[in-house]
């Protein structure tokens, strides 16, 4: 029985291997058509990223990484690829970058939910100046950002709830919660200074989830100009907690738009693509004619 078991787990592991090396394969060969539609924008805006994640020595130090109960949401192939340079194709921080600086605000306040070990956050904080931001995720801050940033341990006052702060290029607060805790998310509420501008949903990848972190954080805390950005929309049943969300906003936000395309992840052509979900008040039809850009099978979704 236990030999059966272990050649199934052999046969199924080989599988996944080939079905995902066969994936990123095809990628490369439909991303031909469009590296060549890339903006001088945007290759400014990779190359400064790049730049900025070389810099950077270790993501997860080795022993906070555990592979088994695959905390900070990191799988194996995931790990071993995370400081793997990334070729000059957008990942979905570089889009997100150029779509802050379209926003009207100078200094935008940022909300990223599922921070993981922050390789996004640190490219988007490396972009900003005076700004504040806000890192949301169940897991403990790692001791290389808690470092970087000089993070110091604070207490909410009305509950007695640890969260960090640091105020250096930027104002960056950490707040440790589950996504599916209200109680939680009130705490954390107090520590907002203002309506949020963008946000970068990327934790439970749920209808659940999403709704969850919508009611409880989100809604009525948009500013009226915002970009509400969502990792992986095509996984289980993500797209449904969007459009709803969508819905609930646009009964008050005549402006708002949905949008969905496909980028690299955090780590870039090592995997496939990620879809994205983008709902906004920026015009991205405009833009993209406005910078001669073409995200990979763009549209946007009018069918909710
Ligand atoms: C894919 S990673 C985020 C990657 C990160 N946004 C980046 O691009 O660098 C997802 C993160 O969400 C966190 N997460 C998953 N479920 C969560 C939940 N229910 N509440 C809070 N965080 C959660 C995971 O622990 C992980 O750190």
């Amino acid at each position: 029985m236990n030999k059966k078991n272990y050649f199934l787990d052999f046969i199924s592991y080989h599988f996944t291997k080939l079905k995902r090396k066969s994936l990123i394969g095809l990628t490369q060969l439909v991303l031909i058509f469009y590296k060549r539609k890339i903006s001088e924008e945007l290759i400014l805006i990779m190359k400064k990223n790049r730049d900025h994640l070389r810099t950077v020595k270790e993501f997860l130090p080795e022993g906070e990484y555990d592979h088994v109960n695959n905390n900070y949401g990191i799988q194996n192939y995931i790990f071993s690829n995370l400081k793997n340079e990334i070729d000059l194709f957008p990942t979905y921080t570089d889009v997100l970058v150029l779509l802050i600086e379209e926003l009207n605000f100078k200094k935008p306040i940022y909300l990223e939910i599922g921070t993981s070990v922050f390789k996004n956050f640190q490219q988007i904080e490396n972009f900003l100046e005076d700004s504040i931001l806000y890192g949301y995720d169940m897991n403990d801050l790692i001791t290389t950002i808690h470092d970087k940033y000089n993070f110091k341990s604070m207490t909410e006052e009305t509950s007695n709830q640890e969260y960090f702060h640091s105020k250096e290029k930027n104002e960056i607060f950490y707040f440790k919660n589950n996504v599916l805790s209200k109680e939680g998310a009130e705490i954390f509420k107090n520590l907002l200074k203002g309506k949020i501008n963008v946000i970068f949903s990327d934790a439970l990848h749920s209808e659940e989830g999403i709704m969850s972190e919508y009611e409880n954080i989100v809604k009525n805390n948009l500013s009226n100009e915002f970009i509400y950005y969502f990792d992986d929309l095509n996984m289980y049943d993500v797209q449904a907690g969007v459009e709803r969300v969508f819905k609930d906003i646009k009964i008050n936000n005549e402006k708002v738009r949905f949008y969905s395309f496909w980028t690299y992840g955090w780590i870039g052509q090592y995997e496939k693509l990620h879809k994205i979900g983008l709902i906004t008040t920026l015009d991205i039809n405009c833009l993209l004619k406005e910078k001669k850009l073409s995200l990979p099978l763009f549209k946007e979704v009018t069918n909710v």
